[in-house]
């Protein structure tokens, strides 16, 4: 059996950058990735990421106490402030590291890091490379992960986490090529697994952000935090969902409706177009529930005015896909765009090292919640998290294991391992109706439509029968396909029954919490409630559902307000 004293479970920024940490602190390290790390859904990330360098020619009193408080104002006061002014200030450093590993970030006249704005922030902070800054930043990391030797595990499926005496001490995975089913032990594992995009319809996430690694960590007894908070990006393209830049708008892009208007002059009169996510997205299905979209369905982001050669250099990766997708040159003709499914706030609950409840376990990226997101997510703060608490969480992982002894108990790995290949083998002999795809659909449907953007009592109460619904059907599926090459149909089915608890989860919290604040827009509780509500959620799996209970928001300088932009 493979054992490292750190597995880092995911193959995406978060998770290289802290395979990286912990093998620079001396510890043995590898990585086990559903994909070949390359092919992680950071690469998709565009538009760019955030740190207060004041490089920008209108951008010269930028600060770190600046970028922090507008991520605290943009998370409408529910980020912990101690954990966002670690992450402000750490930022530069982060970023110029980057740099000096090889990521070719856009450059300004005079050779800096090139800056554009983005929503939410007071001045031109987020560092970018073209509208590839994902892409560029996995490159390098795997570079440097590769000139470690770090070993990497990949196209393994993580099914399980495997716990004993109240830790966690390893995992057992499936592997893709294969259908070898294996444990892995270590002296501590980091969950890197990324968003549950795919838990909804009409999301900007790749297919393998289904969420499981979330469902791994909360059926091993980890506490979710604040997950009935759900990104919604303002602009994902009509028809497919993929994400179009918020970069788009910081070069200049314009929103308006089928009457022509600039409607964002309506909802955010200062701030416009670069008003933060959750305030555009609402801004922009009111428009279309309202009858002022194109074919009641989206509104248009136009780009012409911009220029050929501008978007050619800023957004070329834009203009690819609405030309290949859409059939849209951007250069001629305004982009059709809708809101989408784009992040999650929430995760396993972790403090500012990384390390969740259970001992053992550590979580970083878009699965974790440390929180500096809180109830809304600044564009550009997504990378930043992935790669600063990454290196936290490879830090302490790393301190954590040093002199730890490997578990001399086999027997424990010979039940998970038994246990996956009876879960797997039941799946296979599944001889009920019931298609597990159509589960799937039925349950991203149920999220979009009735816990999405607006939610209110009844839809999200009738949300939550369909997930009870979809729970019960789901334990009467059909036969799953049994080959044991690349069996996608099997691993899909699996994670299923997990994308269903994550289902259930964001419901109930959002059916809990009587208030809007950030993304979480209740109709039917429109103001925030910070007697009540100023506080996070932490959601216990227990057979029968979640068990919620809640703890204090760290307030330290920036007492709440009302946010105007
Ligand atoms: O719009 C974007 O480029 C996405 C950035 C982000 O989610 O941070």
């Amino acid at each position: 059996m493979p054992y490292h004293q750190v597995l880092v479970i995911g193959g995406g920024l978060a998770g290289l950058r802290a395979a990286i940490e912990a093998a620079d602190k001396g510890a043995d390290v590898a990585i086990l990735s559903l994909v070949y790390p390359v092919r992680s859904h950071s690469g998709a990330a565009q538009g760019g990421v955030n740190a207060a360098l004041a490089n920008a020619e209108d951008g010269k009193d930028d600060t770190t106490d600046k970028h922090a408080f507008d991520t605290v104002k943009g998370s409408d006061y529910l980020a912990d402030q101690d954990a966002v002014e670690i992450m402000a200030r750490e930022a530069p450093a982060r970023i110029i590291e980057m740099e000096h590993w090889g990521c070719p970030f856009s450059r300004t006249k005079e050779g800096k890091i090139a800056q554009r704005p983005f929503g939410g922030g007071a001045f031109p902070r987020t560092c970018y490379a073209s509208d590839k800054t994902g892409h560029y930043m996995l490159h390098t990391l795997f570079e440097q992960v590769l000139k470690r030797q770090i070993k990497v595990y990949s196209e393994w499926a993580s099914s399980y986490l495997i716990v004993q005496d109240g830790a966690v001490c390893g995992v057992v995975a499936l592997h893709m090529p294969t259908g070898q089913i294996e444990a892995f032990q270590a002296g501590a594992v980091i969950m890197a697994t990324g968003g549950y995009g795919r838990v909804y319809a009409k999301s900007t996430n790749a297919l393998i952000n289904t969420g499981y690694g979330m469902a791994m960590a909360y059926l091993a007894g980890a506490p979710l935090e604040d997950m009935e908070f759900v990104q919604f990006h303002p602009t994902s393209l009509y028809g497919t969902n993929i994400l179009i830049t918020e970069g788009a708008r910081g070069e200049g892009g314009l929103l308006f409706n089928a009457k022509g208007e600039r409607f964002m002059q309506k909802y955010a009169p200062t701030a416009m177009e670069l008003a933060p996510r959750d305030m555009v997205a609402r801004a922009i299905q009111t428009e279309i529930n309202e009858g002022r979209g194109f074919e009641n369905a989206y509104v248009h982001l136009d780009l012409k005015h911009l220029g050929r050669q501008k978007i050619l250099e800023r957004l070329p990766g834009i203009r690819d896909i609405t030309v290949s997708f859409a059939g849209i040159d951007p250069i001629d003709s305004p982009i059709p765009i809708l809101p989408g499914q784009h992040y999650s706030m929430g995760g396993i609950a972790t403090n500012v090292w990384g390390e969740a409840e259970l001992p053992g376990l550590f979580a970083a990226g878009e699965c974790a919640c440390v929180s500096v997101h809180g109830a809304n997510r600044l564009g550009g703060n997504s990378l930043l998290d992935t790669i600063l608490f990454g290196k936290r969480a490879g830090e302490r992982a790393a301190q954590v294991v040093k002199g730890k002894a490997k578990s001399a108990n086999e027997t424990i790995f010979k039940g998970a391992v038994e246990k996956a290949q009876q879960a797997y083998a039941g799946l296979v002999r599944g001889n009920g109706k019931e298609d597990p795809g159509q589960i799937r659909d039925e349950m991203r449907l149920a999220m979009f439509e009735l816990v999405g953007i607006f939610r209110e009592q009844g839809q999200v109460t009738q949300a939550i029968a369909k997930i009870g619904e979809l729970q019960e059907r789901y334990k009467k599926l059909r036969a799953c396909y049994g080959g044991k090459v690349f069996n996608w149909d099997l691993v899909r089915s699996f994670e299923l029954g997990g994308q269903l608890q994550v289902a259930e989860v964001i419901a109930r919290g959002a059916l809990s919490r009587q208030e809007s604040r950030g993304s979480h827009f209740r109709r039917d509780y429109p103001t925030r409630d910070d007697k009540n509500w100023l506080k996070h959620t932490l959601a216990y799996y227990s057979p029968g559902g979640p068990s919620f209970k809640y703890k204090p928001v760290t307030i330290n300088r920036w007492q709440p307000e009302a946010r105007k932009y």
